[in-house]
């Protein structure tokens, strides 16, 4: 995670959506000197990354929630507000009876933002609906976004993300209506690639989180799990077993957990904006995490209740300051490692042949002040599929 190739006066042969070439500038010329027909040349200043990959986000919700971070900010913790019903059953609340086209354009403008920061392919999660109906009603909407903005999106499933009101007092008969109903009625509509759940003790437990994960697989999809977030439930090695594509969140990780990711290709997703915002002191353990071989990517978890922040390059500053990574290790995380934890490693997070041309160029002179100047925003350009996007940032709300 902490070699990272940089070239100087370097140059990059796009053809299509594809790099073609990465290499010295002057060699590039000489090699494709010959193809000038058709050929346009960009000339860039500052440094070009490979486009940032944002593989944790709950994006589709509509308002913020203002009342938690006041009643937080005042000593309530996270577990209190959401068993008062604030929390995520506010955010449900919300997108049931908020209309889809409404939520479809606070959700392109997010889009944009996150893009307009360096994030070329994002992860978007469902898990505010609780029921199929909004379930499939967040996934439309990421569904109609794919394509209709420049970003990549992978849409994933997240219905037992809490149990919904109406079954508050049957956890069973909510697990049971996911698993032989809803997870089947999403996966025939095509409309999820990966299915996460939230594994945390008062939310579900690891039994639960299994059989939810073991059905998903059965149809199809990929898996992601919220693991050992506020206290350790045996999440982390959860994910191993069944094989997740991630395990998320890890704040509270066991050792055991640490060693069962490090012997599996499960990435560990970890969100220090997220216990920032909680006003936790406590952090994922990266250093060990990295220390003992695991794969670590860097998420923003852009959500309305525990991480409202849009920005990758805040969470790798991040990265550095609070979780001890270098910040090649946080490039890796965010780019190479984020695409793992995606299912995507061989086609992006790289500058390199064959590789989506998903490009983000930032205004600076060392490759590392991107995960430096701490909330600023330093992405003065970006392209997807080897096409230029517009990167004015829309105001967020
Ligand atoms: O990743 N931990 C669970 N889910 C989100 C929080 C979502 C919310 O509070 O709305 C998270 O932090
Ligand atoms: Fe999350």
């Amino acid at each position: 995670m902490a070699e990272v190739e940089v070239l100087s006066d370097a140059a990059i042969v796009i053809d299509g959506d594809r790099i073609a070439a990465v290499g010295p500038y002057k060699d590039l010329q000489r090699a494709t000197g010959n193809v000038k027909r058709g050929r346009e040349v960009v000339e860039v200043s500052g440094v070009v990354y490979p486009g940032f990959i944002d593989c944790h986000t709950h994006a589709v919700f509509g308002a913020p929630r203002l009342d938690d971070h006041q009643r937080r900010a005042l000593g309530e913790d996270y577990k209190t507000i959401a068993a008062a019903g604030g929390g995520i059953l506010q955010s449900v609340r919300d997108v049931r009876a908020r209309p889809e086209a409404e939520l479809e354009a606070l959700t392109r403008a997010r889009l944009a933002t996150l893009l307009a920061h360096g994030s070329t392919t994002i992860e978007v999660k469902s898990g505010y609906g609780l029921d199929l109906e909004t379930e499939l009603k967040q996934l439309r909407v990421i569904r109609r976004l794919t394509g209709a903005q420049p970003a990549t999106l992978v849409p994933t499933f997240l219905g037992a993300h809490e149990v919904p009101p109406e079954h508050r007092g049957d956890r069973a008969a909510y697990v049971r209506l996911v698993c032989e109903e809803v997870l089947p009625a999403v996966a025939q509509s095509g409309l999820a690639r990966c299915c996460d759940v939230f594994c945390e003790p008062g939310v579900f437990n690891p039994a639960e989180s299994r059989a939810v994960l073991i059905a998903a697989k059965r149809h199809g999809l990929a898996l992601k799990l919220h693991a050992d977030e506020l206290e350790e439930s045996g999440g982390a090695v959860l994910a191993v077993e069944v094989g997740a594509l991630s395990a998320d969140h890890l704040a509270a990780i066991s050792e055991a957990g640490i060693r069962a990711l490090a012997g599996s290709d499960t990435v560990a997703v970890l969100l220090p904006a997220t216990m920032l915002f909680l006003g936790k002191r406590a952090q994922a353990p990266a250093r060990r995490l990295i220390d003992a071989g695991a794969a670590v990517a860097l998420a923003t978890d852009f959500n309305p209740g525990t991480s409202p922040t849009v920005s990758l390059p805040l969470v790798m500053a991040l990265g550095v300051s609070q979780l001890g990574m270098r910040h090649a290790e946080a490039l890796t995380a965010v780019t190479v490692n984020g695409a793992a934890a995606l299912g995507l490693a061989a086609e992006r997070g790289q500058l390199a042949p064959g590789f989506a041309a998903d490009l983000v160029v930032a205004d600076v002179e060392d490759w590392r002040e991107v995960a430096y100047w701490m909330g600023g925003n330093v992405v003065s350009a970006v392209w997807t599929g080897g096409l230029a996007c517009p990167t004015c940032a829309p105001p967020i709300s």
